[in-house]
Parts: structure tokens; C-alpha cells; sequence
């Protein structure tokens, strides 16, 4: 079952006056998401991840495409799939006067609760969120991960189905990450949520997302798991070696070997497959006299692919 059946979104936005400077934030981009499945939309800054998200979740009207959101037309039926949706973004901010407590029950009324029902929900978010100590800390005095941990809090007030995160860790320091990655993860495990999440952090899109989608100028360049990412875009593997003067040359014309940087006695091998050839390059280097004194083999990481997609 599809939460999400996206066909060619489409979006510029038209600003100055008269309307004269257009970016075109989306050119066509088309997404199925699995229920369930929780997927990261990766690229760089101002690739359109934003603007895709802002119109899945109604939020702004797309100039062109048709998008099918947990069995409901995006065009004809948004105040459905706004019931059963919910946003948040690393970016958010609420009133810095109201304290934790009353933010999520602000919300919790929009979405129609109130008395013991609200009340019980916003308790139920704040254990959830691990907020329940700062709950009569007004927003302004909060810090970063509070914050975001408090978006998080507020975008589950409806209990979603489907959950879109817009750079949930921004600016978190590591150990505060941690945690908010596996709230994200238990929300799926517990709940069976369908998340749809953007982030320029490698690690966490690998340890959270089933699947990346690549945004790069408001297309979609690629899609699959992070192993199916680094296999499809064939970036090799990395033999590095520190090795006596002379090494490098006796590996020259050796088969499978695709680059070969060497500087201050250190060589670096990109190779269709470490596996494959570490064998001969060392029988290579072992014939030529040359002495290995350190060895280190590299798989391509989610990084390297992201670097080579943004070109
Ligand atoms: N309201 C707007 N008016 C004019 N241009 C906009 C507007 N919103 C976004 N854009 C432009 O559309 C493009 C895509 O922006 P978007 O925010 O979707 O990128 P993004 O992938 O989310 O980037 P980031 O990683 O920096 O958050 C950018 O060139 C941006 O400047
Ligand atoms: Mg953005």
C-alpha cells in the first residue's frame, strides 16, 4: 500500500516586481512511498526538499503534477489529508511566551481535543518526548534540542499516519541527535508511522531511512537504499597503503584499478573491487621490493556518493 503516489510536482516561484525573477524550486519530481517505510529526501541547499515537502503537506499548491496522499487527491481533497498528517521542521518556532504544555494543547484544540481527551494527550506527548521536567518552560528559554524535541511533540498531536520531518536534528549536538533518532525510529516501530524526512546528516539518513531519494535543482536524481545508492553509482572501493619510495609505479597498468593518487609515500588505489584486487596489488608491490607499513581499505560511504550526485 502506497502513503504516498506522487507524479510530476512542479513549482517556481515567481518574486520581485513584477514578478520578473523565477526559481524553478520543482521541474517534475514523482515519489511513491511504501506505508510504513520511513524515506529521507537528500540534496543540497535549495534543491527543492522544502518545496516538495510543503506541497505534500498541502501547504502550497503545486503549479503542475497530481499526488495521491494516503488514498486521497492532493488537489480535491487536502482537508482529509490534512486530519491525517502532520509536519515537522528544524526550523519551527512557536509564540516564546507560552510554556511546553500549552504549545502542544494549542495544537491538540486546533485538531478539535479538549477537556480529559487533551489533557491526556498532551500528557502522553510529553512522556513520548521526554519533555514531561521542562513542561512550564516557556518556549523562549528553551534550548535547541528542546525545541526541536517539542516540534516533534506537537507534529504527533493528531497521531498522524503519515509524518513529514523537515531537518529534525538541525543543529543538535550528537548525543542529542542519538535520542531523537530513535524517538523518530520508535514512532514507526510502535505506531507503524510513514515517515518522510530531510537532513543533510549522511548518518542519519543510513540509519533511519528504507529508502534516500536525491534531489538536486528540483529533480530527482536518484533512488534506493544507501547500499543500492553507493552499488548504482559505482564509486569503487579505496585501497590506501603507506608504502617505501617507488611503490605507486609498480602498480601502473594493473587491471581494475580506476584512479591512483600518491604523495609523501602514502598511495591511494580507487578499485572496481577491493575484494578482487588487494591480492595482486600486494603480490605487485611484494615483487617490486616495495614495503607496505600500513594498510587501510575503504567501502564508499553515503557521503562520497551525495558529493558525487551534487556535481
Ligand atoms: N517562497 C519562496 N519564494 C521564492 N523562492 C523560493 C521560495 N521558497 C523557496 N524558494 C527557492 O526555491 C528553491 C528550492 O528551495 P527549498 O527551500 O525547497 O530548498 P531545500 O532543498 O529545502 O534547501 P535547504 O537544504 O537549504 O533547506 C531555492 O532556490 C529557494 O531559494
Ligand atoms: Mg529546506
Amino acid at each position: 500500500m502506497l502513503a504516498i503516489d506522487a507524479h510530476d510536482l512542479a513549482k517556481t516561484f515567481r518574486s520581485g516586481w513584477p514578478r520578473r525573477r523565477e526559481t524553478h524550486a520543482l521541474r517534475g519530481v514523482s515519489l511513491t512511498v511504501q506505508r510504513g517505510a520511513i524515506v529521507g529526501v537528500l540534496g543540497p541547499n535549495g534543491a527543492g526538499k522544502t518545496t516538495l515537502l510543503s506541497i505534500l503537506t498541502t501547504l502550497l499548491v503545486p503549479d503542475r503534477g497530481r499526488a495521491t496522499i494516503l488514498g486521497h487527491d492532493l488537489a480535491r481533497e487536502p482537508g482529509a489529508i490534512r486530519r491525517r498528517l502532520n509536519m515537522a521542521s528544524g526550523n519551527a518556532s512557536f509564540l516564546w511566551s507560552l510554556r511546553v504544555e500549552e504549545i502542544i494543547a494549542f495544537y491538540g484544540r486546533l485538531y478539535g481535543l479538549g477537556g480529559r481527551a487533551l489533557a491526556a494527550r498532551v500528557e502522553e506527548l510529553l512522556g513520548f518526548a521526554e519533555l514531561g521536567p521542562h513542561r512550564r518552560v516557556p518556549y523562549n528559554e528553551l534550548s535547541t534540542g528542546l525545541k526541536q524535541r517539542l516540534a516533534l511533540a506537537k507534529s504527533l498531536v493528531n497521531q498522524p499516519e503519515l509524518l513529514f520531518l523537515d531537518e529534525p536534528t538541525l543543529g543538535l549536538d550528537p548525543d542529542v541527535a542519538i535520542r531523537l533518532r530513535a524517538q523518530i525510529a520508535a514512532l514507526r516501530r510502535q505506531r507503524g508511522t510513514t515517515i518522510v524526512l530531510t537532513t543533510h546528516y549522511m548518518r542519519e539518513a543510513e540509519e533511519l531511512c528504507d529508502e534516500i531519494a536525491f534531489v538536486k535543482n528540483g529533480r530527482l536524481l536518484a533512488r534506493g537504499s544507501s547500499e543500492e545508492l553507493k552499488r548504482a553509482i559505482k564509486l569503487g572501493d579505496v585501497i590506501a597503503l603507506r608504502v617505501d619510495a617507488g611503490g605507486a609505479a609498480a602498480l601502473a597498468g594493473l587491471p581494475g584499478i580506476l584512479r591512483t593518487t600518491a604523495e609523501d609515500g602514502r598511495v591511494e588505489l580507487t578499485v572496481d573491487s577491493a575484494q578482487k584486487r588487494l591480492g595482486e596489488v600486494l603480490q605487485r608491490l611484494h615483487e617490486s621490493g616495495a614495503v607496505v607499513r600500513d594498510l587501510e581499505v575503504r567501502e564508499p560511504q553515503l557521503e562520497d556518493v551525495f558529493i558525487e550526485l551534487a556535481k
